[in-house]
C-alpha cells in the first residue's frame, strides 16, 4: 500500500468525524439569519488549516464574508499551488423534502455510494472537497511530502457571486501569486470513470418584475380589460425560445464560440447513457436546442431558464383576482465569448421592448461570471492525468461542465493563470437540491489522489 493509502487508513474515522463538525455548521451564505455561523465556519477553517501545517493562516476582511487565507512557504525557488474552495453553502430549502436534517450530518448507503456517503447541506459542494485539500495537506507536511509551496484562498461567498473574492483578488496580486490554481468544486463522470472539468459557464442572472394596474383587481369586473401582468409576465417568457429552443433575444448568438466538428466528436467520446439519464430524472425525453446532444446542451451552449416565478393568489382555495404585479428570477448559462454584462444588456433592452403598453417592466440584475475553459496540453493537466491514473487505474477523460464557478475566469483576467479542476463529486450528489451527499470513496479518493498532482506537477515543472 502506498504511504498515503495507509495514512488515510490510519486516519479515516478521525477525517470524516472532523468533516462532520464543519457539516453541522449552517454556513448558508444568502441568508442573513445565518451571519455568525459563515463567520464561525471561518474560524473553523482557520484553525484547521493551521492544524494542517500551513505556517501562516489568515481571517482577511472584505466588504462581504472574510477569506480564509494559509500559506506554507517551503522554498521562493519552488512552484506555488494555490488551493481554491468555498466554506458557504446554499440554503437547505426544501427542508421538509430532507430525509434527514441538513445540518445534522448522517452517512448512509446508496446505490451508487454502497461504502456510505455522508448526507448535509454542502457535504459535496463545497466543505466535504474542500476538506480533502486540508487533509491532503496535513498528509504531505507531517510526512515530509509537501514537493512546492501551497497557498489556500477558501471563501464564504461562492453561492452569492463571489462579489468580495473579485475585489480581494484585484487588490491582493502579490500575496495570491502562484503557478497554478487547483479547485475540487466539481464532478466526476462516475466513480469508475474518473474525468477532470475542462470547461465551465458563465452565468448572467436577473430578476424581472411587470406591473400592471395600481392594485389587484377583481378578476371578473377587470379580467379582459387590462393587461393582466402574469399572463403577460409569462407569454413574454416563453417568447425567449423559438420552436428550436433558441433563444430569441437578438444578439445573443452574436460572440458564442461555435466548437468545430472535430471537438464534437472528442466530446462525443465521453461515455453518456441516455437510458440511465433518463431513470435517474424520472422523465420519458429530453428536450432542448435542436442540433446538439444532451451533453453539448448541458455545458457548450448557452441557455435561458425560469428559476423562479410568482405572483398573485397562490394560497388554499381559489381568490377571483388580477394581481397588479408579477415576478420571475432568470438565470442565463453563457459560453465563451459571450461576456455577462454585455448579454445582461441584451436582456434588459429585449425585454422591454416586449412589454405591451399598459404594463411597466423593472430588470433587475444580479451577480454573474464569464465562461472559462482549461487546456488539456497544459503541465497542469498532465499532472493531473497522471494522478488520477496513478490513483484510479485510468486516465481520466476531459470534460466541459454546464456549472459556474465565476473566480476561474477572474483568476485568468487578473493574474494570468490557469486553474485545474479536480472535481469528486457525482451528479446525483444532489448539490443544491434536498438530501446532498458526498461519497466516502470520493472523499478519501480525493485525499489521496490530490498529493500526486502536486508531486507530478513538482516534478513536470522542474524538467
Ligand atoms: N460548485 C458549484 C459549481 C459546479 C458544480 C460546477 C458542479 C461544475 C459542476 C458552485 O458552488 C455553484 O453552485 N456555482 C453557481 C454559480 C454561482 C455564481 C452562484 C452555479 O453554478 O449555479
Ligand atoms: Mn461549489
Ligand atoms: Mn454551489
Amino acid at each position: 500500500m502506498s504511504d498515503i493509502k495507509k495514512y488515510i487508513e490510519a486516519n479515516k474515522d478521525r477525517f470524516i468525524n472532523e468533516l462532520i463538525e464543519l457539516l453541522k455548521i449552517p454556513s448558508v451564505s444568502a441568508d442573513p439569519a445565518y451571519t455568525q455561523d459563515v463567520l464561525n465556519t471561518a474560524d473553523v477553517v482557520k484553525d484547521r488549516l493551521e492544524k494542517a501545517g500551513c505556517d501562516l493562516v489568515e481571517i482577511c476582511d472584505t466588504p462581504g464574508y472574510p477569506i480564509v487565507y494559509g500559506e506554507k512557504i517551503i522554498d521562493e525557488k519552488l512552484p506555488t499551488i494555490l488551493v481554491y474552495g468555498h466554506y458557504d453553502v446554499q440554503p437547505a430549502d426544501p427542508l421538509e423534502l430532507w430525509d434527514s436534517p441538513a445540518f445534522e450530518p448522517v452517512i448512509k448507503k446508496t446505490e451508487l455510494h454502497p461504502e456510505g456517503a455522508i448526507f448535509a447541506r454542502g457535504a459535496c459542494d463545497d466543505k466535504g472537497q474542500m476538506y480533502m485539500h486540508v487533509k491532503a495537506m496535513e498528509y504531505m507536511t507531517t510526512t515530509g511530502n509537501l514537493p512546492c509551496n501551497v497557498k489556500f484562498m477558501i471563501e464564504g461567498e461562492e453561492e452569492v457571486g463571489s462579489e468580495s473574492l473579485g475585489w480581494f483578488v484585484k487588490n491582493h496580486h502579490e500575496k495570491l501569486a502562484n503557478d497554478i490554481i487547483l479547485i475540487s468544486d466539481t464532478g466526476m463522470i462516475a466513480n469508475d470513470i474518473p474525468s477532470v472539468t475542462t470547461g465551465l459557464r458563465g452565468l448572467s442572472y436577473v430578476e424581472v418584475e411587470i406591473t400592471g394596474p395600481n392594485r389587484d383587481l377583481h378578476s371578473g369586473l377587470y379580467g379582459g380589460a387590462v393587461a393582466n401582468p402574469i399572463n403577460i409576465l409569462t407569454k413574454m417568457i416563453a417568447s425567449l425560445h423559438d420552436e428550436n429552443n433558441k433563444i430569441t433575444i437578438p444578439g445573443f448568438y452574436d460572440k458564442v464560440i461555435e466548437l468545430s466538428d472535430e471537438e464534437r466528436s472528442e466530446m462525443a467520446k465521453a461515455p453518456f447513457k441516455k437510458e440511465g439519464y433518463l431513470k435517474a430524472l424520472d422523465i420519458e425525453d429530453v428536450y432542448g436546442e435542436t442540433g446538439y446532444s444532451t451533453m453539448e446542451r448541458g455545458s457548450i451552449r448557452p441557455t435561458l431558464d425560469v428559476n423562479g416565478i410568482w405572483g398573485g393568489y397562490t394560497g388554499e382555495g381559489a381568490k377571483t383576482v388580477i394581481a397588479s404585479q408579477a415576478f420571475a428570477k432568470i438565470s442565463m448559462r453563457l459560453v465563451p465569448d459571450q461576456d455577462p454584462k454585455e448579454i445582461t444588456q441584451l436582456f434588459y433592452d429585449h425585454f422591454i421592448s416586449i412589454a405591451p403598453l399598459g404594463t411597466r417592466v423593472k430588470v433587475t440584475p444580479h451577480h454573474g461570471g464569464e465562461a472559462a475553459v482549461t487546456p488539456i496540453d497544459s503541465i497542469g493537466y498532465k499532472a493531473a492525468s497522471m494522478a488520477y491514473e496513478k490513483t484510479f487505474g485510468k486516465k481520466p477523460i476531459p470534460v466541459r461542465s454546464g456549472g459556474s464557478i465565476p473566480i476561474v475566469a477572474m483568476f485568468e483576467k487578473e493574474l494570468g493563470l490557469k486553474t485545474i479542476l479536480m472535481g469528486f463529486g457525482l451528479d446525483s450528489d444532489a448539490i443544491h437540491s434536498p438530501n446532498e451527499h458526498y461519497g466516502l470513496f470520493n472523499f478519501y479518493k480525493g485525499i489521496e489522489t490530490i498529493p500526486y498532482f502536486f508531486s507530478y506537477y513538482s516534478k513536470l515543472v522542474k524538467s
